[in-house]
């Protein structure tokens, strides 16, 4: 038997191997909820146009509604001999609507149907995906307000640099955040035009109104181009691109907390609920969470590299490669969800070994730019000349194995006579990190500002999202 949605000019059945490769429906329909809101607005338009008749239409409307609920109680019995979710959904309807069941496809194709139902999709997750973002933005800001005075060393090349405050570490990875939600926020906008009505490539000879289902479908505005309407997947793209930064973003921190969690750095601790042992090794307290929010990142990339090479090659408009799109991206967006879920878990969970911290701040001669800082400022030396004496005076404590504040007054003097014992005031970590206070610096009264600000900023984005429809269920 012949496919009953397409299968007109078909005598026979497709092979299996076909239909094997062909069909969507055990991914697809996880949009089930969009392909019905987008067919309940196509409808509505086709008989505020005059296209369908009223009473079509509210039948047409009733059924869907049927196959939603049906869908929702999971009875719904998906054939995969009916390919996609679009197919499965409207062989159902017919059953519920009878012949006006078949009027619903007029002036469209499956083109723009699913190009419509797979943004809807997309900007649902991009607004959970905010919510959970922004949740654990506050995570990072609650931690940073309470450390932000907490004096820890900062590193380039992972050596010991200068040091700074556990708060301003940590605000670091809100401001990542911040732009990961920017992204996000731009991504949606754009997304936000409505393809339905481009039909197969080419628009329709049908008086329908596009503006209509824009509109009803919460869109900006219809698509201006049929034929860019269906081939675009810049939206798809774009998410995966946001994703794949974000899960970087989320990796750094995850490493950071492996590391940090080792005994060696031994900066924090993960208690027993975000910790696992080892079946051999008793004493092992392994941040599995952090390292597979680190191993997971691979794969977000992977969707994205895997969608950026399934575009790139096709010709206008659509073709079936397309349907490749989702099952990327649906893992990508999963997977994130997950890694922002541990991510927030781990910030409020691990409590910082305060004295460990100050301790290793105070090791590397972490403050010896302060010194070479204080011989610019006090004795009126270039930095580049100061950064010499500096680094002599380094290497002197550094052979009589001692930190700078310990050296001797003398010893600094031989290697530069101006030095006197008001030096001493800058070599601790404490005075170090509170001098930093230029703009961004992480002396902790800038901490505590930054931290506020986006508190503040916070509760706003969380206001708005709020006056926003809850996503659909998945
Ligand atoms: N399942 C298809 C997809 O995901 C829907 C569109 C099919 N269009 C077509 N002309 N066969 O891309």
């Amino acid at each position: 038997m012949s496919n009953a949605m397409w299968g007109g000019r078909f005598a026979d059945a497709p092979d299996a191997v076909l239909e094997a490769i062909n069909a969507s429906i055990d991914f697809d329909r996880r949009f089930y909820a969009q392909d019905i809101r987008g067919s309940k607005a196509h409808v509505a338009m086709l008989a505020a146009a005059g296209i369908v008749s009223k009473d079509d239409a509210d039948a047409i409307e009733k059924g869907l509604d049927e196959v939603l609920a049906e869908i929702e109680a999971g009875t719904f019995t998906f054939s995969r001999t009916l390919e996609d979710i679009h197919m499965n959904v409207e062989s159902r309807l017919a059953q519920y609507a009878g012949d006006a069941a078949g009027r619903l496809h007029t002036a469209r194709s499956r083109n723009d149907q699913v190009a419509t139902d797979f943004k809807l999709f997309v900007r649902d997750a991009l607004d959970a995906l905010n919510v959970s973002l922004l949740g654990l933005q506050s995570a990072l800001v609650e931690k940073a307000t309470t450390h932000a005075g907490a004096v820890m060393p900062g590193f380039t090349h992972l050596q010991s640099a200068q040091p700074v405050t556990f708060g301003h570490h940590l605000m670091a990875y809100v401001e990542m955040i911040g732009r990961d939600r920017g992204r996000l926020v731009d991504a949606r906008r754009r997304l936000n035009e409505c393809p339905l009505g481009a039909a197969a490539l080419a628009g329709t000879s049908f008086p329908i109104d596009r503006t209509m289902t824009a509109k009803a479908l919460g869109f900006d505005r219809p698509t201006a181009n049929s034929l860019d309407s269906v081939a675009d997947r810049d939206f798809a793209l774009e998410t995966l691109s946001m994703a794949a930064i974000c899960a970087g973003h989320l990796s750094r921190f995850a490493e950071e907390i492996v590391l940090w969690s080792t005994p060696q750095f031994g900066f924090i601790r993960l208690s027993d609920r975000f910790s696992t042992g080892s079946s051999i090794m008793p004493q092992k307290r392994n941040p599995d969470a952090a390292e597979l929010v680190r191993g997971k990142s691979g794969r977000v990339t992977g969707a994205l590299v895997g969608l950026l090479t399934v575009m790139k090659g096709l010709p206008l408009a659509y073709s079936k490669d397309m349907q490749e799109d989702k099952e990327g991206l649906f893992d990508a967006l999963d997977t994130l969800d997950l890694c922002v879920a541990a991510t927030t878990g781990m910030v409020e969970d691990m409590t910082p070994d305060l004295a460990a911290m100050r301790r290793a701040a105070g090791a590397g001669y972490a403050t010896a730019t302060d010194l070479a800082d204080w011989l610019v400022r006090v004795v009126g030396m270039p930095f580049r000349e100061a950064h010499h004496v500096t680094g002599r005076i380094v290497g002197i404590a550094s052979e009589r194995k001692v930190p700078l504040e310990r050296l001797p007054l003398d010893a600094m003097q031989e290697v530069e006579p101006r030095i006197t014992a008001q030096a001493f005031e800058v070599l601790g970590v404490t005075k170090s990190v509170r001098s930093r206070t230029s703009y961004g610096g992480t002396a902790p009264r800038n901490v505590r500002a930054q931290a506020a600000r986006w508190r503040r900023r916070l509760k706003r984005d969380r206001a708005a999202l709020e006056g926003r429809a809850a996503p659909a269920p998945v």
